[in-house]
């Protein structure tokens, strides 16, 4: 029978995804804590409203588009959970700043 360690597990950080808090291993992507969350749809699609999930996990699809600690059009994927960590869903398109 496998016993796992106690120092060999990762440490886990608390973040909220749509206000729900979620425990993601230390280091995991705040796509994956939205995976974990269970969440039907992370954003809907501006054209047609069709919903969507993280899915390359890679940086290349930007179906993980979120609102990350309140900055839209963030690529959850790309970014590393940090405690407290406040992860929420994109819904349509979001007005981008002029530089
Ligand atoms: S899951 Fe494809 S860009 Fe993030």
């Amino acid at each position: 029978m496998y016993m796992s360690r106690p120092e060999a597990r990762p440490a886990h950080v608390e973040v909220l995804v749509d206000g729900t808090p979620v425990l993601v291993p230390e280091g995991a992507s705040a796509a994956a804590a939205v995976l974990m969350a269970g969440l039907p749809a992370l954003r809907s699609t501006p054209i047609t409203g069709a919903p969507r999930l993280p899915y390359c996990m890679m940086g290349v699809c930007f179906d993980c588009l979120a609102e990350i600690n309140g900055v839209p059009n963030r690529q959850a994927c790309m970014v590393t959970v940090e405690a407290g960590m406040r992860i929420a869903p994109q819904r349509g398109a979001r007005a981008v700043e002029p530089r």
